[in-house]
């Protein structure tokens, strides 16, 4: 009988003999290339659409079939001369109430409102530096020393991006078109009437 299995062995031998070669021409590993500024934009944002980060610091509209992020303004933030009552009042164990908009949340800190994260220079993080940017993630701090940043923003899960994920968010953001918003101060929990 005719060793069909050797054969075939040896073939897949060969094959492995030829890319063993061709590796070691090529010698060790290259180290990766170093992505482009147009990778890391994209990596960033695949990583804001899939963190969620539209989800509060984009306004929802009303669309046909519910509420709907309004991208004209994707991520600026609580929109500025929006009218907000006072929070209702906490009820039980239903401590949080957020606006329609998913941008302005009531809660024991008081009310926070979501910040305007694009480029814009005198209402977004257009003067933020990458570290500073970073060091707000890292720290759950303004900048990285200021006031702590306040609930619903996931600080203590997104600490966990490593500084090259954060790096990339930054540039993403960067990248966007400023939109001027001033988004408001955060309120007490006294000033809140909570
Ligand atoms: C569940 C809601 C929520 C999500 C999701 C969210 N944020 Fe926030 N974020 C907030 C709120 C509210 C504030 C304002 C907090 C304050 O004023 O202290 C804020 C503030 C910030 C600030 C400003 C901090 C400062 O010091 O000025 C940055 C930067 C930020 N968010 C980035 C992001 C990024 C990037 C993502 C996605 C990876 C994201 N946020 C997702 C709610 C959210």
């Amino acid at each position: 009988m005719k060793p069909i299995v050797p054969v075939a062995l040896s073939a897949v031998a060969a094959a492995c003999i030829a890319v063993a070669a061709v590796a070691v021409t090529r010698g060790a590993p290259a180290e990766a290339a170093k992505p482009t500024l147009a990778q890391r934009i994209e990596h960033g944002r695949h990583r804001v659409v899939t963190a969620g980060c539209h989800d509060c610091h984009t306004p929802l509209k009303m669309g046909d079939t519910g509420p709907e992020p309004d991208f004209s303004r994707a991520l600026s933030g609580h929109p500025e001369g929006m009218e907000l009552p006072p929070p209702p009042a906490p009820v039980g164990p239903w401590i949080v109430s957020a606006a329609a908009t998913n941008t302005a949340w009531a809660g024991p800190w008081g009310v926070s409102f979501t910040a305007n994260l694009t480029p814009d220079k005198e209402t977004g993080t257009g003067t933020w530096t990458e570290e500073q940017f970073v060091q707000t993630i890292r720290t759950g701090r303004h900048l990285g020393r200021g006031r702590p940043v306040l609930p619903p923003m996931p600080i203590p899960m997104y600490k966990n991006f490593t500084d090259d994920e954060l790096k990339d968010i930054f540039a993403y953001l960067q990248s966007l078109p400023p939109i001027h918003n001033r988004v408001p101060a955060p309120l007490p929990p006294a000033e809140a009437k909570m």
